[in-house]
């Protein structure tokens, strides 16, 4: 097994402020950077405080940013940064500081309580749903959500503007919107709730113009921009546009 030093500046500080550190670490063949992370904390600085828990890609608690990059930690191999560079190691950048690595994500669990659960089909009880596998393979897509939130931190609405926070639910929370909107079973249209609308009215979904960073952080691969987002503008556009779309919603709303 080879090893090599490498040069990494991680961001340390709280609330209050703080900024980057250098350190040189070993790193041994088929490493990623959590591993670096580790060391760093058996060897030079056990304070030093990130979040992390299965180390496979499948809890997305050790998201972070690497060379300015959001990234999971645990799925970023160490090969693919040149030897010679220092590797930049900081927190997710749309969300509050609480020490070093570890922000407070907390945005992200007011925005998945302002989205309304699924509506159980009517006269069916748990252990009756019937669905077709074709039905269910678009929203299955977005089930894959590890709930990491790069998505949400690296989406410019709210990366550089605090201020859309309120307004805006973030890819994410609009790709539950669109699950939900997809589901074969929700009846939520059958109690008055009109899924789309929401995604326009109460989540911000015209704050969305369609950059695709999202779908291009997502460590699971989900086509957030153009299997979710896309769609729910198109019935958006649909509904406002559309004479037929529009006749039939007032209708229905009788
Ligand atoms: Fe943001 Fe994704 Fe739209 S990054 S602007 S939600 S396509």
């Amino acid at each position: 097994m080879s090893s090599y030093e490498a040069r990494f500046q991680v961001w340390r500080g709280d609330e209050r402020g703080g900024g980057l550190e250098d350190f040189t670490v070993e790193v041994h063949d088929g490493e990623v950077v959590l591993d670096i992370v580790h060391r760093l904390q058996a060897t030079q600085a056990p304070d030093l405080a990130v979040r992390w828990n299965c180390k496979a890609g499948k809890c997305g608690s050790c998201s972070a940013e690497v060379n300015g990059r959001p990234r999971l930690l645990c799925m970023t191999r160490m090969s693919v940064f040149d030897r010679a560079e220092t590797i930049t190691i900081t927190p997710l950048r749309a969300f509050p500081v609480i020490r070093d690595l570890v922000t407070d994500v907390g945005f992200n669990y007011e925005k998945a309580r302002e989205v309304p659960a699924f509506v159980p089909p009517p006269g069916l009880g748990p252990g009756e749903y019937r669905m077709f596998q074709e039905d269910v393979d678009r929203p299955q897509e977005f089930r894959k959500c590890i709930e990491c939130f790069l998505c949400q931190n690296t989406c410019h609405v709210v990366r550089d503007h605090e201020e859309n926070k309120r307004a805006f639910a973030g890819p994410r929370y609009l790709m539950r919107v669109a699950e939900l909107d997809m589901h074969p079973l929700d009846a939520a249209a059958e109690t008055g709730l009109d899924r789309g609308r929401t995604a326009q009215d109460d989540h911000g979904l015209g704050y969305c113009n369609i950059t695709k960073c999202c779908t291009e952080v997502c460590p699971e691969g989900i086509k957030i921009t153009d299997n979710a987002l896309i769609p729910l503008k198109e019935r958006a556009v649909d509904r406002k546009y559309d004479p037929l779309v529009w006749l039939g919603s007032k209708i229905r709303r009788r």
